[in-house]
Parts: C-alpha cells; structure tokens; sequence
C-alpha cells in the first residue's frame, strides 16, 4: 500500500478533481483505491455521490455527521476501516469528509501527537489497498500536516494560471520540515491542470513549472475540461460521466503514467 498526498495550499488548483478522477481511473485499470477526503469542505465526498442524500438536511450544518466520517477517525480514534464506503466504481473506496471537520484542527492542537493522528490510523488498519489518495484543504494546517506525515509521497497539482508557483515555496519549505517527523516523504510529481490551449499564457507556465520541477513533473497535462466542472454536481468521476471527454482521457493516460511512476 502506497500513500499519496495530494497538495497545495492554493485554492482551487485541482486537488479534489484530480484526486476523484486519477482516483477513479486508477481503479479502472483494476487498482484498489482508497480516496480519504481531509478537507471540511467535503467537495470529494459529494464529487464522489457519496453524502448528495444528505445535501439538503443535516450535511450543510455542523452539527454531527449523519455517518462516520474521518473526523470520528482523527478526534475519536474509530478504526479507519469503519468509516470505509464504498462508491459507485468497484474497487474505489472513500473515507468521506463532514463539515465538522473544520473544528477539527482547533480540536487537535492540545492532543498527543497531533500531527501523526492519521498515520496512526492508517497502520493500524489491513485491508488490501493498492494506492491510498488524500485530498487535503486549501491551507498548511494541522490538516495537511497530518497527511504529509502519513505519505510515502506528495502529489502537487498547479494551475496553468497566473501566479501558478506562488506559494510552492511555503509548501516544499512545510515538506522539508515534516521529514523530521516523516523521512521518507518524497515529492512525487507534479501535475499542470486547467490547460487552455488557446491561451499563451498556459504554455509560458508549463515552460516555467518544467523548469522549476523538472523530471517530477508528469508529461500528461489535464486539459480544461467543462464536463470535468460539470462531474461533480451528478455525484460522478469523470470516467463514469463522460468517458470520451478530454478530461477523461487525460486523467486515464494519467493513471497509466501513474501506474508505470509508483
Ligand atoms: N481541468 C479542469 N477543467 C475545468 N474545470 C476544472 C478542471 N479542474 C478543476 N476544475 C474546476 O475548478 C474548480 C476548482 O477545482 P478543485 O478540484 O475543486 O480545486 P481544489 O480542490 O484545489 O480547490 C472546481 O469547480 C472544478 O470543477
Ligand atoms: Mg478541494
């Protein structure tokens, strides 16, 4: 069982749409999956069909989640595979998110170990997992901290947008810090999303993030995609939801480049 974090402190740069999507391809390919959704948010866990049930009653308040979720895992020390679901692709498991996560971080601050609350959980716990995918909030906090403890390897999406490396400086400066807690984390790739073709602007930043990260970076570039925004409101990965799309294509050759990488 490998571990991946997916990072970046940025929002909106594709964590959560790459993590449901190389998530679900990788199972596709007949990988086991395990997606674990560390954002408050809980944009993977509705992205992924899981909780739409609750969307109109209990899921939009803080009060407690209607099922177990990986806030009862890192607060309440509850074994990680029972909060397990399973999704609508064989193979592609979700510990899901709840809103009552975002008291979490406060929560954890006065507890033994904080920062190593979900490796814990994920060493006690044997099922058979091929690759473990986390999507993590738009921040640097405890959060995060935990995943970047627990994983073997860091994923970084960056935007093919303006101001596409700023604060990968903080994030990389974070990574080499969590290696006194975690020697083995490796930054394992790189991946350019939201790619427009018609824009110069997307090619001046591919040229820049080469340069910067080299041979971490994967040579598959997610394209902008509408029916990639438009996967989520269906409560579906792109592969299910519109498997001809660029989008799909793109985050399946990803999964194969993964596959060859880890
Ligand atoms: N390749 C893409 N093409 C079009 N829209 C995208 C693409 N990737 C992400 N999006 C959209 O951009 C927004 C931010 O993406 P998201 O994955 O939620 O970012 P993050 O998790 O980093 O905040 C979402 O509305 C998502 O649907
Ligand atoms: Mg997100």
């Amino acid at each position: 069982m490998k571990v991946f974090v997916i990072a970046n402190q940025k929002g909106g740069v594709g964590k959560t749409t790459t993590t449901i999507n190389l998530g679900a391809s990788l199972a596709k390919e007949g990988k086991k999956v395990l997606l674990i959704d560390l954002d408050p948010q809980a944009n993977l866990t509705s992205g992924i069909g899981f909780s739409q049930q609750f969307a109109k009653d209990s899921w939009q308040t803080t009060d407690e989640a209607p099922y177990r979720n990986i806030y009862d895992v890192l607060i309440e020390a509850i074994p990680l595979s029972s909060a397990f679901v399973t999704t609508s692709i064989p193979n592609l498991m979700l510990v899901p998110s709840h809103l009552s996560l975002a008291g979490a971080e406060i929560e954890m601050v006065n507890m033994l170990s904080r920062e190593t609350l979900l490796k814990k959980a994920l060493k006690t716990f044997n099922e058979k997992i091929d690759y473990v995918l986390i999507d993590c909030p738009p921040s640097l906090g405890l959060l995060t901290i935990n995943a970047l403890c627990a994983a073997d390897e860091l994923i970084i999406p960056i935007q093919c947008e303006y101001f596409a490396l700023e604060g990968l400086g903080q994030l990389l400066q974070t990574t080499t810090l969590i290696k006194s807690i975690n020697p083995t984390l490796n930054i394992g790739g790189v991946i350019l999303t939201m790619y427009d073709s018609r824009t110069k602007l997307s090619e001046s930043v591919v040229k820049d993030v080469k340069e910067f990260f080299t041979e971490k970076i994967f040579q598959t570039i997610v394209p902008r995609n509408v029916r990639l925004s438009e996967a989520p409101s269906h409560g579906k990965s792109i592969v299910e939801y519109d498997p001809n799309s660029t989008g799909a294509i793109a985050y399946m050759a990803l999964a194969k480049e993964f596959i060859k990488r880890f």
